[in-house]
């Protein structure tokens, strides 16, 4: 296999909200860009993004602003960095009117004005959304605004890992990138700028409500090239994803509980059919917190998860029969078909639903302009995160709904500008040598059979093990079991030519050990980690 390196000012690694922006802003001010996307471009967590974008508009209502730091805040539970969240939130207005400049269609009322709707832990209305399917909106306008410019696409080729400036001094920086391409060989693509734009990893659960392309690839070659990486022990399950056996889980955004959905068991269900009166009346939920079904996603899937576990069952039910069944179905169309699919009328019948995974809060930690920091909290030359990749410090142990969609388009933004100031579209200064991808006496992957198996195995020990409600022998026994599928993948690694799954599989088994350990080392209950035993 002949090795081909490939001269790029900027390669970033994504195509989610965070990576397109990045491309498209870097092309526009002439920087050579390409930008790798390991399936198509639309294949990202973004697009399956259902409930909206959190901000205050008028940034003339410092009240309104300041409830939505506090919401921010008191989501995360005591572990949010406050300067960044009161930056973050102040500049939604400019960053969310930058997303309709470049032909975002946001949902207006009547008047005119943005429908801003609501979600778990938000005091007051202030989500924009597309409907129900405001990722899709936003990730449709950014691949057009992408073929506006001149960046290299590379679908279907998969980051393996970063390239170094000097592998013994990690502190001098990237310079590139090798690369999986769609024909199954490893070539290099030289760049010192280099963006992390990949995504979460929630593919380590046996359910999630992200595409299967979301396994940790960002944080594992980070964790390789001696990134810092942070908070990996708070990982985010959404409380209602669609529960029906044999289907992948769906989202079920947390606008339909905005719009007056309620959580209930059968058994309250039931009672509430008989009975009638104030549905969140029959809530497990009311008993929980006073927001009831509106309460942080934390707090609800926790409870959710007890109540499966006492219960025995698969499922709990999200109820809208007190609704109007004509407005959700205009309200929520991709939802309301996906469950007609399923003999399910929106507005009409229960909707079974289950937490899964969903968000990683934790990720590489960057400072305020995405730049990624090294072990001993300098910057990382040359590389940047943004996205559900990036750990800036918004979301401290718990993430607020439709936060990170905000938290993308402004860091994002910063990461741009300065990514602009240190790159130059008249230098073309990658010219040094790129060393070789280590192919010699590599072997074809002949048995796949095995990787399937330690993917199950994985998911089964993340599922079972590091799950909403964690013990400490469950942590350590997941600690154990990781550790010894890691070692037989990399004897895998060593020997064999990488494909596809086996870069994912061996990322994955990195994301795992990162999780468990920081469970490990959390000594207290806060945010998103829970351990029976603190
Ligand atoms: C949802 O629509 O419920 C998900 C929004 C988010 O993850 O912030």
């Amino acid at each position: 296999m002949a090795q081909r390196t490939y001269r790029f000012d900027v390669v970033v690694i994504g195509s989610g909200i965070a990576g397109l922006t990045m491309a498209v802003g870097l092309a526009r001010e002439g920087r050579n860009v390409a930008l790798v996307t390991k399936k198509q471009l639309e294949d990202s967590s973004t697009n399956w993004a259902q409930g909206g974008i959190a901000g205050v508009l008028d940034t003339s209502d410092t009240e309104a602003i300041e409830k939505h730091i506090q919401d921010t805040l008191n989501s995360g539970a005591g572990l949010c960095d406050e300067d960044v969240v009161r930056s973050v939130v102040m500049e939604a207005a400019d960053r969310i009117q930058g997303l309709v400049n470049e032909g975002v269609s946001f949902d207006r009322s009547k008047d005119g004005t943005f429908d801003l709707v609501r979600e778990g832990g938000h005091q007051e209305n202030r989500i924009l959304h597309v409907k129900d399917k405001t990722g899709a909106a936003i990730e449709g306008t950014l691949i057009k605004r992408l073929h506006d410019e001149d960046v290299s696409i590379l679908e279907r080729w998969m980051a393996i890992d970063l390239i170094l400036e000097d592998r013994n001094d990690p502190s001098k920086g990237v310079k590139g990138v090798w690369c999986l391409n769609p024909m199954g060989e490893v070539h290099s693509i030289s760049s010192s700028t280099v963006i992390l734009a990949t995504g979460g990893a929630g593919k380590l659960w046996r359910n999630t409500t992200n595409p299967s392309v979301a396994t940790g690839d960002g944080v594992a070659m980070a964790h390789r090239a001696s990134a810092r990486i942070r908070d990996m022990e708070f990982v985010q399950f959404h409380p209602t994803a669609l529960a029906i056996p044999g289907d992948r889980p769906f989202l079920i955004t947390e606008a339909l509980r905005g719009a007056g959905g309620v959580l209930m068991t059968s058994e309250e269900h039931k009672d509430y059919r008989n009975k009638g009166g104030e549905p969140e009346n029959y809530s497990y939920m009311k008993n929980v917190d006073s927001r009831g079904s509106l309460a942080t996603r934390d707090i609800v899937a926790r409870a959710t998860d007890r109540v499966l576990k006492l219960t025995g069952k698969s499922h709990v039910l999200l109820v809208t029969e007190h609704l109007d069944s004509d407005i959700l179905k205009n309200k929520f169309p991709t939802i309301s078909q996906r469950l007609s699919s399923n003999g399910i009328t929106l507005g009409v019948d229960p909707i079974p639903v289950t937490p899964a995974a969903h968000y990683m809060v934790g990720g590489i930690e960057v400072d305020d302009f995405g730049r990624c920091k090294n072990l001993d909290g300098t910057t990382f030359k040359g590389l940047f995160a943004v996205g559900e990749v990036a750990c800036t410090g918004l979301h401290g142990a718990n993430r607020l709904a439709s936060n990170s969609l905000l938290e993308a388009v402004v860091m994002t933004h910063r990461a741009l500008e300065y990514a602009l100031t240190i790159t130059s579209k008249d230098d073309i200064k990658n010219e040094g040598d790129i060393p070789p991808w280590r192919a010699k006496g590599l072997d074809n992957l002949v048995e796949h059979a095995p990787l399937k198996a330690d993917l199950e195995t994985l998911q089964s020990i993340m599922s079972d093990d590091v799950g909403l409600l964690r013990r400490n022998e469950r942590l350590q026994r997941a600690q154990r079991k990781i550790e010894h599928i890691a070692k037989e993948i990399d004897l895998i690694w060593r020997r064999c030519i990488p494909t596809r799954k086996l870069v994912e599989l061996r990322n994955m088994s990195i994301v795992a050990s990162l999780v468990v350990e920081a469970a490990i080392s959390r000594k207290e209950n806060v945010g998103l980690h829970f351990n029976l035993d603190q």
